[in-house]
């Protein structure tokens, strides 16, 4: 048996879970959908979701990785084992055990989305490198930049190259000694620069218009497609459905409380979130631009004003690192989904677990680097974006819930939550019914068998 690793101690554990919740889903795409939707009653029920929907998946997730001390594949296949529950049936004399399906799920979801996550994370690479040398010029010359990026491969391929070989580098080192470390390293510099920028961004113009945007609901903004973007973000963003919460449950060693480290990561998600939001949205009000940009917000939209705004180089390069360092803290979690299954299951060493890999993720992500590739019309980058977070995470969240509500006992999970008994009754309700009844809703909409 290869040694698996475990954390330091409870704050690298923290960190590390609140550095994969806090990526691009925070940055990037929180505020694009939050403009696209119209601000505050948007943000609102995003926070509902988080509640009803991440926050008891996020429990789970780690509750299996804790008893399990296994990732995600091993994790399912002991309960379903162990446990004489509700998902245990025999056919043919042998026993099924299609749980662990879940968790194979989680591997190929994670292998996916890191493949061109880190395409993504090497345009913030590129436009760290722009920064340097100042945004200047027109703004269709400012804006024209992206465009530029994405037509050339070699560009792509080379910042892609880079994020994955660091990527790599970090998760070869291990558990404590590569992801907690790099993980207390990069997060507090993530918060400081945040923070930073944010009272920067409250002293402009537009500061209290952002305020106003993210935190006064009006609710003739919001429709049924907005509920939905918020209920799946809830989860991608607290990086559920795909193992990665089970496998960094897995290396906790000490007696670390499920629901306190739960609500601790998810608050810091949120906050995060929202802190970001009012960042982008005083700059962008404060130049008079519009907030529905969609997903260009911060590649368009943004590098505009910095070339504008007095200290508008230095807010830029503050900028793009900060997102480099929230995309790289969740992409090592994305690889160690991938390596701890073959370090489990198959024995193999980190090493070579993170080698073989990294390389084949690293080869997938060139689909999604070239983007003139096309596949059913879209890019690859699209495609694996849209199965992935359409479809992969959130039935991994569902079958993770309904074997968690279903499958385990009751007094295994009132003595590990340590909930009072009322507390207990009203969470095995909603993660019975209220939790998967809402997953079940959007991935029959995403299929376009249920709209609203
Ligand atoms: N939570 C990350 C983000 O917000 C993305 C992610 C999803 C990471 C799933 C790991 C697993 O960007």
């Amino acid at each position: 048996m290869v040694s698996r690793g475990n954390w330091g101690g409870r704050l690298g554990f923290i960190l590390a879970a609140a550095g994969s919740a806090i990526g691009l889903g925070n940055i990037w795409k929180f505020p694009y959908i939050t403009g696209i939707h119209g601000g505050g009653a948007f943000v609102l029920v995003y926070l509902v979701c988080i509640l009803i929907v991440g926050l008891p998946i996020m429990m789970a997730e780690i509750y299996f990785g804790k008893m399990t001390q296994k990732s995600p594949v091993g994790a399912f296949e002991h309960f379903e084992t162990e446990s004489k529950g509700f998902f245990h049936y025999h056919r043919a004399g042998k026993a099924m055990k299609p749980f662990y399906l879940v968790g194979w799920l989680g591997v190929i979801s994670a292998i996916l989305v890191l493949s061109f996550y880190s395409v993504v994370a090497g345009w913030a690479w590129h436009y760290l490198y722009l920064s340097f040398s100042g945004f200047s010029g027109t703004d269709a010359e400012v804006t024209s930049l992206f465009g530029k990026l994405y037509v050339n491969p070699y560009l792509q391929l080379g910042w892609h190259t880079l994020m994955m070989g660091i990527t790599v580098w970090i998760i070869s080192k291990g558990v404590s000694k590569g992801i907690e470390k790099a993980s207390k390293i990069l997060m507090p510099i993530l918060f400081i620069i945040l923070l930073g920028l944010m009272f920067y961004a409250l002293t402009l113009s537009g500061g209290m218009k952002a305020v106003k945007f993210m935190f006064y609901p009006d609710f003739s903004k919001i429709d049924a497609e907005g509920i939905i973007q918020a209920l799946g973000h809830s989860f991608f963003t607290l990086s559920l459905g795909m193992g990665a919460m089970i496998t960094y449950g897995s290396y906790l060693k000490e007696d670390v409380n499920i629901v306190k480290s739960s609500i601790i990561i998810s608050i810091l998600d949120t906050i995060i979130a929202l802190v970001a939001g009012v960042m982008i949205f005083s700059i962008v009000f404060s130049y008079g631009l519009k907030a529905a940009s969609g997903p260009s917000l911060i590649f368009k939209t943004l590098p505009v004003i910095f070339a504008k705004m007095p200290g508008g180089q230095i807010v830029a390069i503050l900028f793009f690192i900060l997102l480099i360092f929230a995309a790289l803290t969740s992409a090592i979690s994305l690889l160690e989904v991938a390596v701890s299954y073959f370090v489990d299951e198959k024995n193999w060493t980190r090493k070579k677990a993170t080698i073989i890999l990294g390389f084949f993720i690293y080869l997938l992500g060139i689909l999604s680097a070239v983007s003139s590739l096309k596949i059913m019309n879209e890019s690859y980058l699209d495609f694996f974006d849209n199965i992935t977070t359409k479809y992969f995470l959130p039935v991994g969240g569902l079958l993770t819930i309904l074997v968690f509500a279903y499958g385990i006992d009751h007094k295994s999970k009132m003595e590990e939550l340590g909930f009072k008994s009322w507390v207990y009754f009203l969470f095995n309700w909603t993660i019975r019914i209220i939790t998967p009844a809402l997953l079940i809703f959007i991935i029959l909409n995403k299929m376009g068998l249920f709209k609203i």
